[in-house]
Parts: structure tokens; sequence; C-alpha cells
């Protein structure tokens, strides 16, 4: 989807805004009176209110430039955020998106600040994202028709440059969705290293460690995951150096598992195809890094994700094993479908003891059980730090990634204590299985600020009623963690 900034509408569509209660708003006033008061009279005759999401189409009538023209109801007009200008523009792009107009010119009534106009473009964005590579017999009138977006405003120079911002943080989202929706065959550990060596084109610095490397770092419990498999497990390191050398680097770190099986503690067959979305957390890293690459952020972010299939075979792991991850600390293997933990357990460490970050923020489809508590909704964060989950808390709340934060507390650690290992992969039962998967994370961080954000209910959503969200790989994350940087670690 293309889009454009200009200071007046040239699209077959044409929309504008209409607030709660019917209130036109400027440039609806212009449309209603250039129309001879038409939308008026169709007002009256549907139950269109302008109420935030609702949408009113009429064909225009003769002597009017466009075809259509849509009015998007805005909601209360003084309770207007730059949340609500995003997820207004995106449902008005989805109901456009397959209908035959090929340019909808939207109108931003008195959105001047460089965030609503690009948070308006991102919504485009957001909303326009399909993943349609396989569909090879897909009829042209199921396509989409529209190919490009003008939003209509006074400062076109300023809209431009507030899009070069904006716009990176749509693509870094893009990839990330892509990542999450590619069929497992296609994006096993090595096809998705290879993805990510190209992303150097963005100026990041992308370096990937195989199975001999990490062998050598002693990174036994990542690779005990993905021994079962054929493909060769990797991890990879990507670098944004935006500010001064000597700054400590942000730090991002994500669970790739590219198809959960469970291994030999093996899934149930049912809806275990969405086991593919199990990367979606390394996903999210990769987004956001572009993202951060792509705008240029004045920051240096590190992005580590550990990649593996967890597969059944005749080589993988049991239950039972005891494996030695790259801290030296000791873990028993009680059920091969914990495997996120022992992937994220290396990648932790590595992460901390290479970069000396600043903090470090790690990103999972980890547990069923944040499923159980905050449905989708809501990520689930567990920190041990009360600025970065503050700081994610607010980020969350500006970008629209929301989350909810969790306790931890050495109360919890009973349940992953071992008789016969420094500590065991699952806690005793169900209760707090959230809780007990982060605490597993925190052994395997020093005293850095660190964040573990659980998004196994956000991070895949086949059933998502946002616009702004396709089926299935949502690219949660991307936003959330630009906003982070953007709000608080940027020079
Ligand atoms: N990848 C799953 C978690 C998951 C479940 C993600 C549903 C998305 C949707 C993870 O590896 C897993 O299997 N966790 C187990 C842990 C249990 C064995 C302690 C779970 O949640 O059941
Ligand atoms: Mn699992
Ligand atoms: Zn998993």
């Amino acid at each position: 989807m293309k889009i454009k900034f200009s200071d007046a509408a040239s699209g077959d569509a044409v929309a504008a805004a209409v607030f709660d209660g019917r209130t036109l708003s400027e440039p609806a006033k212009a449309l209603d009176a250039a129309t001879g008061g038409a939308l008026s009279k169709a007002m009256k005759a549907s139950r269109f209110k302008g109420g935030a999401g609702d949408l009113l189409e009429i064909s225009a009538p003769n002597g009017v430039d466009a075809d259509r023209i849509v009015l998007f109801g805005a909601g209360k007009k003084a309770d207007l955020t730059a949340n609500g200008i995003e997820k207004a523009v995106a449902g008005l792009v989805k109901s456009l998106l397959t209908g035959g107009a090929k340019t909808v010119s939207i109108h931003l009534e008195g959105v001047t600040d460089e965030e609503g106009v690009g948070r308006a473009g991102l919504g485009a964005r957001l909303a326009a994202y399909r993943f349609d590579k396989y569909r090879t017999k897909l009829s042209d009138d199921k396509k989409p028709s529209l190919g490009s977006v003008e939003i209509v405003v006074d400062d076109v120079k300023a809209a431009k440059a507030a899009w070069k911002s904006w716009g990176a943080v749509a693509d870094g989202v893009d990839l990330a969705r892509d990542l999450v929706m590619e069929a497992p065959n296609v994006l096993g550990p090595e096809e998705y290293a290879r993805r990510c060596k190209g992303l150097d084109k963005l100026g990041l610095e992308v370096e990937v460690l195989g199975e001999k490397e990490m062998k050598k770092l002693g990174m036994g419990a990542l690779l005990g995951v993905g021994q079962g498999s054929v493909q060769e497990s990797q991890m990879v390191i990507m670098k944004w150096n935006g500010a001064k050398a000597s700054d400590q680097p942000v730090c991002f770190v994500g669970k790739g598992v590219t198809f959960d099986t469970g291994g030999i503690s093996l899934k149930p067959a049912q809806g275990m195809d969405e086991m593919k979305g199990d990367m979606g957390g390394s996903a999210a890293v990769v987004g956001a890094m572009a993202a951060l690459a792509g705008r240029k952020a004045k920051v240096n972010a590190v992005g580590v994700i550990g990649l593996v299939e967890n597969m059944p075979d005749g080589n993988a792991q049991r239950p039972g094993d005891i494996v030695t991850s790259m801290s030296g600390q000791t873990i028993e293997v009680l059920n091969t479908d914990a495997e996120g933990r022992l992937v994220l357990a290396d990648a932790l460490w590595y992460a901390q003891k290479e970069f000396d970050p600043k903090f470090m923020v790690n990103l999972a489809t980890l547990t069923g059980a944040i499923l159980i508590a905050l449905g989708q909704e809501h990520a689930g964060i567990f920190s041990n730090n009360d600025e970065l989950a503050d700081n994610l808390f607010k980020a969350g709340k500006a970008s629209d990634e929301t989350v909810w934060r969790f306790p931890l507390g050495p109360e919890y650690d009973r349940q992953i204590d071992s008789p016969i290992a420094d500590m065991k992969n699952i806690g005793e039962g169900r209760n707090a299985g959230s809780i007990t998967a982060g605490q597993f994370l925190q052994r395997f961080v020093n005293d850095k600020p660190w964040c573990h954000i659980d998004i196994a209910g956000v991070g895949m959503n086949a059933s998502s009623k946002d616009p702004r969200n396709p089926l299935f790989g949502t690219g949660y994350g991307v936003r959330l963690l630009d906003r982070l940087v953007r709000d608080y670690y940027e020079a």
C-alpha cells in the first residue's frame, strides 16, 4: 500500500470524519454541501452516528469528482487520540481494500501533529497487510483494488517528514507478520537466519552463530531443544548503532521456535499448526530492529534471537535429560514442551555477557497459561525493575500494544527447584504457569534491569476484530518496542 500526502483530495474515494452525535468535520461539511446535502440525508436514513469505528459509504452524485464518499466515525472529538486516529483509518482502509476503489483520500481535520499524521499512515498500512504469496488462484476481484492512500493535510512537507519515521515502523510490522505467517517447512532456523542476514541493507550489522559456535559457548539448554531437528539451530545477533559508541545498548531477546511440536512430550494434533507462530517473540525483535534502523533511531540497540525447531526424533531430547546452560547452571528437562525458556536461558545469558546492555527485554510465546490469565487483549510482563516495567506499561498504552504486569518472587522458586539439578523446566502442576516460567528466566539474568513479555496470547490471534490486525500473525511487539525506545531511550 502506497501512502501519500497531499493538500487536496484526488482519489476516486474520499473520506472525512464525523464525530459523536453526527457532528460533521469541516471537510465532511464541505462534501455535504457539494452533494446538496446527500450526506446528511444518508446519515439520517441510517444508524450511523459517528461513533468510533462506524462507517457510512455513499455513491457520489453527479457533479462530484470522486466516485464514492465514506464517512468514518471518530467518536468524541475531544477524546480523539493518536490511537483513535490509527484505528479509525485502519477500519476505513480495511473496508475499502477490495471494494473497487483505487485511491482513497482521507481528510484529517485538525490533526496536524507529527504523531497524528504518522499514525494515520501507520493505521492504513496495518489494515492493508495481506499474506497472499501462496494464493495462486485468487481471482482479480478478490485481490485488493486499493493501491494507495492519500492523506490530506495542511502541511505536506511536515507530513512527509513524519512518515519517514512511522513508515519505518509499518515496514517493521510487515516484516514481523511475514515471518509469523510463513509456513514452517519454509521458515526453519536456517532460512530464518538467511532472511535476517538480508537486513544488512538497512544498515544493521548481522551475525549468525551455528551449532558449532554455540557448542563452544556452552549453550547446552538451547542446543538440547534443537537436537531432534534435521535443521541446524541458529542464533542471530543484530546491531543498530545509532548513538555514540560509548552509549550502552538497549537489548531485545526473542524466542524463535520455528515449529513447536512439543518434542517427545508431543502436543495434541488439534491446532498444532499454530505452533508455526512460536517464533513470534523473535519476529518482534527482528521487526523492531528493522524499524529502528529504518527510521535511523538515535540509539544503540542489539537484538538476539534463538532459532530452533522442536521435533520428536531418535535424537531428540528426552524428559529426564539434564542439560548444562551457558551460565553453568544445570536444568532437568522434565517436559520437552517447556522449550522456550531453555532457548531464552542461553540467549539472555549470552546477550548480558556479550553486550552488557542498559537493560534487556525478552519476548516469547512462552505459556498457554498467559491466555488463561489475560486472553488476547494484553501481553503479560514480568520484571525485576519497576522503572523498566512502568516504561513498558506506558509505551504499551501509547502504542496500543498493551501489557499487564505479573509478580515474580522467591516464593515461586520452590516450584522450579529440582532435587537432582539446579532447576527443572516446569513448575508443580499448572498453578501460576506463566509466573514460574518468568521465575525460571530470571535465573539467567544477573543484576541487569530486565523484563520478560509473554506474547503467547497476543502474538498469534486468529479471531481479532481489530482492523489493524490480520488473522493470525499480528506482529505484536514491534510497535511496543519502537515506542519504548522513542519515548524513553533515544538521545
Ligand atoms: N509455545 C508454547 C506456548 C504456547 C501455547 C504458545 C499456546 C501459544 C499458544 C510453549 O512452548 C509450551 O508448550 N508451553 C507449555 C509449558 C508447559 C509444558 C509447562 C504450555 O504452556 O502448556
Ligand atoms: Mn512448547
Ligand atoms: Zn513453544
